[in-house]
């Protein structure tokens, strides 16, 4: 086949199902019983009939609900997984971020886990050498780099990881959403080195939450949704496909996905000129309902930058936001109110307490910033063994993005006011594209636009 028609990743008809059990016995049961008559779990069909190619030099977006299947392919075109059915090809050197806990041996040092990863990836020893600096520096976790793997933060395993994978010049590199992880500086950096590396002619396959990264860094863009592949075309019009279902209650997802399904058909039917291709695929989808999208809680959402200060006498726990009916969500429809909420258990006596809230944006920018009283206000006196609970109510008016809280207390100690407890980072939350909202910026003042045309 010549180069330049080899398909760099070629996934034919894969299908991957896991065996469900409906209580835990049931797995012993199975293996201790294989032949007998009765099967202990259930098929659970995770992926169905997916089929796509990826041609050399291409950036493929892969988007698509939680649970939706994404990571399972991604394991499968890496080689981690073995598909059901179907078949996975892929050509040249794989460098992979798959989710955390893939790819490093906790007992080993970063050092070891840098020579054991790269030369898995078919460097020699010398080209480890030769690059090891390379990849020390740009991971910059100092000192770490010689402790074992099993303690480092998520963070710095994300750093180490990328490193690798971006040094052994791989001819595909696949990432599973691990940029999330990193802080804002370092997911530039990492940016700038998947521009790179496209540059070099790489194929690079990428599954992100971030529609913006998606259509800044992908030439395509493909959707899957229930274990199936229901939309492949421009990164904009696939985006936009995806949010639409992330916004539709859950009863009328089927119904959507089919029109989906519907407008992809149009898509390919219409292969060659893809602007006809992606204006077929946005005929097919309705405009968004007049309600706007549901706030809801996206349990894998977790910030993993948290950062907790010397703790002197007071524990902040269980810091989370909250609809005002209480429930838990931290995928906020912009221009409704939440409750941020933390309880703090107080370990000695304190006195002059006051709680505060900070939200920032990824990049660190102050949003907003509150405080339970002003100091002259603060609470006289809290007994050892005594929890206060807080809430700081907040209407959303924010931009579409990713937000961080923090929470901390303070107290007035023999040096004056301190934190008793701090954390940085302690939640996260994001705030979802809303069609019907024509504010742009980070903040929504509520602005009113007159016109008058003369
Ligand atoms: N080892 C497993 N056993 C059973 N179910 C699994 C396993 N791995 C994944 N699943 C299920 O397969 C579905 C797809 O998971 P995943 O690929 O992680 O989705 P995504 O990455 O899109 O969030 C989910 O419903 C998940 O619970
Ligand atoms: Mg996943």
């Amino acid at each position: 086949m010549p180069a330049g028609d080899a398909a760099m990743i070629q996934v034919d008809r894969v299908s991957k199902s896991f065996p469900v059990y409906a209580k835990p016995h049931h797995r012993l049961m199975q293996m201790l019983l294989p032949a007998s008559e009765r099967r202990w779990y259930k098929e659970f069909h995770a992926l169905s009939g997916i089929d796509f190619r990826v041609p050399r030099g291409q950036t493929v977006g892969i988007v698509g609900r939680n649970g939706s299947g994404k990571s399972t392919l991604l394991q499968i075109i890496c080689g981690t997984l073995t598909p059901s059915a179907g078949d996975v090809r892929v050509q040249g050197r794989v460098a992979a971020l798959l989710e955390l806990g893939a790819g490093f041996a906790p007992d080993f040092t970063g050092r070891e886990n840098v020579y054991l990863n790269a030369t898995v990836l078919g460097l020699t020893r010398a080209e480890v050498d030769a690059c090891f600096d390379d990849i020390a520096a740009f991971a910059d976790i100092g000192e770490f780099i010689e402790q074992p793997v099993k303690t480092y933060s998520s963070g710095m395993y994300v750093r180490l990881a990328f490193a690798v994978a971006i040094h052994v010049k791989p001819d595909v590199l696949v990432i599973d959403e691990a940029l999330a992880v990193g802080d804002e500086a370092f997911q530039r950096k990492c940016f700038a080195r998947i521009e790179a590396i496209r540059a070099a002619g790489a194929t690079v396959l990428f599954v992100s939450h971030s529609a913006g990264t998606v259509i800044d860094l992908c030439d395509r863009a493909i959707l899957i949704d229930g274990g199936e592949l229901i939309a492949d075309g421009p990164p904009k019009q696939v985006v936009g496909l995806y949010q639409k279902l992330l916004y539709t209650p859950a009863d009328r997802a089927r119904e959507v996905r089919e029109q989906i399904r519907a407008g992809t058909a149009t898509l390919l039917a219409g292969e060659g000129s893809s602007k006809a291709a992606a204006a077929g695929t946005v005929a097919a989808v309705p405009a968004p309902g007049g309600s706007g999208p549901e706030p809801y809680l996206d349990e894998a959402m977790r910030p993993s930058s948290t950062l907790s200060y010397e703790r002197r006498g007071a524990r902040i726990e269980n810091a989370r936001l909250c609809t005002l009916a209480g429930q838990p969500v931290n995928v906020l429809a912009a221009g409704r109110e939440y409750v941020y909420r933390y309880s703090v258990d107080f370990e000695g006596a304190a006195a002059g307490v006051r709680m505060g809230m900070m939200m920032r944006t990824l990049t660190g920018v102050e949003v907003c910033g509150a405080a339970t009283a002003t100091p002259e206000n603060a609470l006289a006196a809290v007994a050892a063994g005594e929890r206060i609970e807080v809430e700081f109510k907040f209407r959303c008016m924010l931009a579409p993005g990713t937000y961080f809280l923090n929470a901390g207390v303070l107290g007035r100690l023999a040096e004056g006011e301190t934190y008793l407890d701090r954390r940085i980072d302690v939640a996260m939350f994001r705030v979802m594209p809303d069609a019907h909202r024509l504010g742009t910026g980070l903040v929504d003042m509520d602005v009113t636009a007159h016109v008058r045309h003369s």
